[in-house]
């Protein structure tokens, strides 16, 4: 007999298992988080909050999107990303990202009703937890995972309580790992990974310093110092991030990973900032070193029966592209719906092998950009002719060539210049972000094909509502002109169906269909003199139906099924996809 039961039990608190919890809440299931620690994450770690994450924070409601803006740094002060000698000395290039440049910042509007920030871990798990527990959610500080065991009705968890010494027994019908980078829940489980953990070795310095006067005219979270000679045998390029503008900060400096783990005192640290800001008298306050070392490992097995791991304990990488707290919160969104309609009898289990089929791809692709996204700063040390040399004369000497007045150094300015312009891969890759597909039995596209992508598909996002995309983002309008998004419409935790004038036989339908499976699939007529008016023809355009068509919605936002036009027989077409996806 178990201590404790509940219906999901999520150990770990950071932004996977929070946004597990709240979602889960939400939806009125049953759930406990548990962390070993007695308080969530002390330090920044993932800043760049992207619009898809956006997203999930606005289907958890328009006050807890609100508080991620209040707490995050501005879209605006985000994007000058800039390559320099020292924050004090010579600008080599900047490179606009996150949205700044005016075309990509016209993509982003376009694409959601969110926009990116730059929020701390340190205050979006705050606003992620209290959600969570002020709906619901049971937490358990203090209380550490140890081991599980799953039978056919469900999962028995051994933890630690710490405060106590003494193990507990906690009771579940599902159990979700969202126990980080070092996950034991993935490794007791048994699931199956790829790649190479410890590929390289970094360290995090975090100090409080005013740099306004450096930063302020040129604002960015993200500046890179290049120094030759500044570490041993290397090219010495550390990373000055913003934590908070402009004076609370984080310096990245790599560490060879064949050695030693590096003993960083205090003195040390403000040397590393006081060279890197480029003012030996900077009045600068150390509040915390830490070591941390680069992944590039992903699970290709998410699940095992009742037991589903998500976030870093599944993808792990280092923090290029900003995709660590993204990623985990949108895996969160996948699986919550699933576990909400399994749990309440309203689908199959087979739905939840949907997990695992539609993010295991992006485990992998994100774990991928990641890595490749620190190889391409290569052709920036080539075309500084940092790669030439480990004399750190002859590699300055490299560096200052490009200033000369020859039709080499024109080349070498070519070459720079290009360099950095590809780093949009990494700072502005809107497509990443947003262009995830799913293919798995939880869509229905009665063999639509798949459209291509006609841009780069890592750059450009590319609405569409072929089945498994993401629903477009447009605004529609209500009858007091309320500005309302099509992503607003749909979400919530029930299905939903985008229609237009011709499609009054998909209220009936939705209302038979919903009854017979016990779910809730709401019904949204968009078009003249309809619920919500769509005056610019944004919808139109966007919908590749026609008026009488529709577009079921999965409550993650991603498409489900579409109707070209209402079918003679609209609820056995209904009945048909969703009995396919819920697994009844
Ligand atoms: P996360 O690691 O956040 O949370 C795991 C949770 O599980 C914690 O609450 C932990 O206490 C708990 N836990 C672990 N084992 C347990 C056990 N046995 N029992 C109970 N509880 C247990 N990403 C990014 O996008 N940009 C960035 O700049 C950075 N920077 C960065 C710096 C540092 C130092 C780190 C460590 C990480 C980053 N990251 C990052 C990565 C980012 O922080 C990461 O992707 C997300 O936190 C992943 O969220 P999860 O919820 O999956 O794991």
């Amino acid at each position: 007999m178990a201590d404790i039961t509940t219906d999901v039990l999520i150990i770990g608190t950071g932004p996977a298992g929070s946004a597990t919890a709240a979602l889960l809440s939400t939806y009125g299931v049953e759930n406990m988080v548990i962390n070993r620690y007695r308080w969530l994450a002390n330090t920044p770690r993932a800043h760049i909050t992207n619009q898809r994450a956006m997203e999930v924070l606005r289907d958890l409601g328009r006050a807890v999107e609100d508080e991620v803006y209040l707490y995050g740094t501005d879209q605006d002060l985000m994007g000058e990303n800039v390559f320099c000698t020292s924050l004090a000395g010579e600008e080599i290039g900047r490179m606009r990202s996150w949205g700044k440049h005016p075309l990509s910042r016209a993509e982003h509007l376009l694409s959601s009703p969110t926009h990116m920030n730059d929020c701390p871990q340190t205050y979006m798990e705050p606003v992620l937890f209290k959600t969570a527990c002020s709906r619901g959610t049971q937490a358990r500080m203090s209380t550490e995972y140890l081991r599980h065991e799953q039978d056919a009705d469900g999962v028995t968890t051994t933890c630690l309580d710490r405060l106590t010494g003494k193990e507990i027994t906690i009771r579940s019908k599902y159990f979700v790992g969202a126990d980080g980078g070092n996950s034991k829940v993935a490794e007791y489980a048994g699931l199956e990974f790829e790649g190479k953990m410890g590929v390289g070795g970094s360290m995090n310095i975090l100090f409080k310093a005013d740099l306004s006067k450096y930063v302020a005219h040129r604002p960015s979270v993200l500046y890179w110092v290049l120094q030759p000679g500044s570490n041993v045998g290397g090219i010495g390029m550390g990373l000055v991030r913003m934590i908070r503008p402009w004076n609370e900060w984080l310096i990245v400096w790599g560490y060879d990973i064949n050695g030693p783990e590096p003993e960083v005192d205090e003195a040390f640290a403000k040397k590393v900032a006081r060279d890197l800001v480029g003012d030996p008298d900077l009045d600068v306050e150390i509040t915390s070193v830490s070591t941390w070392t680069v992944n590039n490992m992903y699970a290709t097995t998410l699940s095992n029966g009742r037991v589903f791991c998500m976030g870093d304990a599944i993808h792990r990488h280092p923090p290029s592209n900003g995709l660590g707290s993204n990623t985990s919160i949108q895996d969160a969104f996948n699986l919550a719906w699933k576990l909400a309609m399994v749990v309440r009898g309203q689908a199959g289990t087979r739905l939840l092998d949907s997990y695992q089929v539609e993010r295991a791809p992006i485990a992998k692709q994100i774990v991928t950009r990641a890595n490749k996204s620190i190889e391409e700063f290569g052709p920036i040390f080539k075309g500084l002719g940092l790669l030439d040399s480990i004399d750190p004369v002859k590699m300055q000497q490299n560096m200052d060539a490009r200033c000369d007045d020859t039709a080499d150094a024109e080349a070498q300015r070519t070459a720079i210049r290009e360099a950095i312009a590809y780093k949009v891969y990494e700072f502005d890759a809107h497509g990443v972000e947003m262009n995830q597909r799913y293919r798995s039995e939880a869509i229905v596209t009665d063999g639509q094909a798949e459209p291509a992508f006609e841009k780069d598909a890592e750059l450009h996002y590319q609405p569409t509502t072929w089945p498994g995309a993401r629903l477009p983002h447009v605004w529609v309008f209500g009858p007091n002109g309320e500005k309302v998004s099509t992503l607003d419409l749909a979400g919530h935790g029930r299905f939903s169906l985008l229609t237009g004038i011709g499609g009054k036989g998909w209220n009936e339908a939705a209302r038979a269909v919903g009854e017979e499976l016990g779910i809730e699939i709401s019904v949204q007529t968009i078009g003249p003199r309809q619920q919500w008016e769509d005056y610019a023809g944004d919808w139109a355009r966007a919908r590749e139906t026609r008026d009488s068509g529709a577009v079921l919605v999965r409550p993650d936002h991603h498409v489900a099924w579409r109707s070209e036009t209402i079918p003679d027989k609209p609820v056995d077409e209904l009945r048909r996809v969703l009995t396919s996806i819920l697994d009844r």
